[in-house]
């Protein structure tokens, strides 16, 4: 067979074999695995890895903030930032804001997105007030494709435990997950209250405001209502060793429960909070930073398969009065901008601490950066594998260059990985057979990503919770769970 693209002389890694071949692409697709493979056009991968594309699964791309704050990279800083970490794919966030529709909120994030990105690209769909209207909007958003809604459980954008509930319901009906971010809102205000008031006021503050126990009590209750629901549910950056027990526990008793935590709780400490001036304002994220005790706790739950995904929360606001301060520059920690930019960093950290110290294998590092992603979020097997039919997304890696970590693709103005040692950086990444990057130049136009209709979950591995209590038949409540 003619290919239209050959990449040759390559060592594959999927989520579970690697091995020698070259791959052939037709039409945007891996159309042969074999060997002396003939193209109109040829990318010479020896001594390189041929891995699936990443897939960003978690970053805040041309997304208000809970402060009502603009992240400072719009589609095309942010997809070209996430392709030169090695991604072919993402998945930002569309927020809907208090009283708006979804058809509203989801036409203005395809304006945002469609004339820039990049790589390809969906969105997971914030839900801030899910009035009866928006959830009656909701099945169509399921034929749109888009299969995964996200719920905060603080901010302003917090939703009560009862609407967390009929979201939960409604996304179980249509095979979607919601993801949550767990902290207990009034813990955290009340701390925060507390610590102000008695002058306690510069950034490193922010991190005993946000005590762990307040991330593990929303956790433990998130659980529960996806338990009680039987509905899948995905826990963002969890960031406490208690946090990644519990959901151990949770897919252990068999829960549609998933786990993801970020290269930040793995490579920063709430000691960077405390720099001189202002500089901690760059660590100041959600759930805050922690402690060297718990990076190793959370690589062990990454090594045993607690968590199905690292992905950045890159959540960019510049050290600027247009981000960190644009609340003014000497304000207490409540109102500096949450989050920190990662999205290019992710993979090659991972890749260098993971794979490269041995935390982790090659094939674990594929699942996480790729493959579990796109089986969780409905876009298995047409992407996150280097299989015959697959999409040809796929980051081609030197596993051997190392470079001091600075300045990115991104519209930041800080790398809050700055400065560190990182062995491993893909070269040239493909999004369906199209080069994006290509030897560490870009080479693709805003608008060439396009968006990915996504289907179901994929919760295999998991039983489910069938709770006897809540069962009509053995009780007598009427099937309001169905
Ligand atoms: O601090 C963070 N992570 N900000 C982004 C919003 C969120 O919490 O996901
Ligand atoms: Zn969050
Ligand atoms: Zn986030
Ligand atoms: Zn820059």
């Amino acid at each position: 067979m003619q290919h239209d693209l050959v990449i040759k002389g390559g060592t594959l890694a999927t989520a579970s074999e690697t091995f020698s071949a070259d791959i052939g692409i037709r039409d945007g697709k891996i159309a042969t695995l074999g060997h002396d493979l003939s193209g109109e056009d040829v990318i010479d991968a020896t001594g390189k890895l041929v891995m699936p594309g990443g897939i960003e699964a978690h970053c805040h791309i041309a997304q208000e903030s809970g402060m009502g704050l603009m992240t400072s990279d719009d589609y095309e800083s942010g997809s070209i930032s996430a392709a030169f970490g090695g991604n072919s794919c993402f998945v930002p966030f569309a927020a809907q804001k208090p009283g708006q529709s979804v058809a509203d909120t989801l036409a203005t994030y395809d304006g945002r997105a469609a004339p820039k990105s990049v790589i390809d690209y969906s969105y997971h769909l914030i839900l801030t007030d899910p009035n009866p209207s928006v959830l009656d909007e909701l099945p169509g958003v399921f034929d749109r494709g888009i299969t995964s809604f996200k719920v905060f459980m603080t901010y302003a954008t917090r939703v009560s435990d009862a609407q967390f509930l009929d979201i939960l319901t409604v996304a179980r009906r249509h095979g979607g997950l919601t993801m949550v971010h767990a902290e207990n809102h009034d813990m955290l205000t009340w701390m925060a209250s507390a610590l102000a008031d008695n002058g306690y006021t510069e950034p490193k503050y922010h991190a005993p405001a946000r005590p762990g126990l307040a991330e593990e009590e929303a956790i433990n209750r998130a659980i529960s209502l996806s338990k009680l629901t039987n509905a899948p549910l995905m826990i963002v950056h969890v960031s406490t060793p208690k946090g990644a027990e519990l959901v151990a526990q949770a897919r252990a008793d068999g829960a549609y429960v998933f786990g993801e935590t970020c290269p930040q709780y793995l490579f920063l400490t709430k000691h960077d909070l405390d720099r001189p001036g202002m500089e901690g304002a760059k660590y100041i994220c959600s759930p805050p930073l922690r402690d060297t005790h718990t990076q190793e706790v959370l690589w062990r739950h990454i090594a045993r398969g607690t968590f199905s995904v690292v992905s950045s929360d890159h959540a960019p606001f510049r050290l600027d009065d247009t981000g960190k301060f644009s609340n003014g520059r000497d304000v207490d920690f409540r109102k500096i901008a949450n989050g920190m930019p990662g999205i290019e960093m992710r993979l090659p950290m991972m890749f260098s601490e993971g794979v490269v110290k041995g935390r982790i294998n090659l094939n674990q590092f594929v699942a996480l950066s790729s493959t579990n992603a796109a089986r969780l979020y409905g876009m298995h097997p047409t992407k996150g594998t280097l299989a015959i039919g697959a999409d040809a997304d796929i980051a081609i890696w030197d596993p051997t260059e190392t470079r001091i970590a600075g300045d990115m693709h991104d519209a930041m103005d800080y790398n809050p990985f700055e400065g560190m040692e990182v062995t491993g950086w893909p070269v040239t990444v493909l999004t369906r057979g199209r080069r994006v990057v290509d030897q560490g130049e870009l080479v693709a136009k805003p608008g060439d990503g396009g968006f990915v209709k996504r289907g179901r979950s994929d919760l295999s591995g998991l039983t489910g919770t069938r709770l006897p209590e809540t069962d009509p038949a053995t009780n007598f409540g009427a099937e309001i769970l169905r």
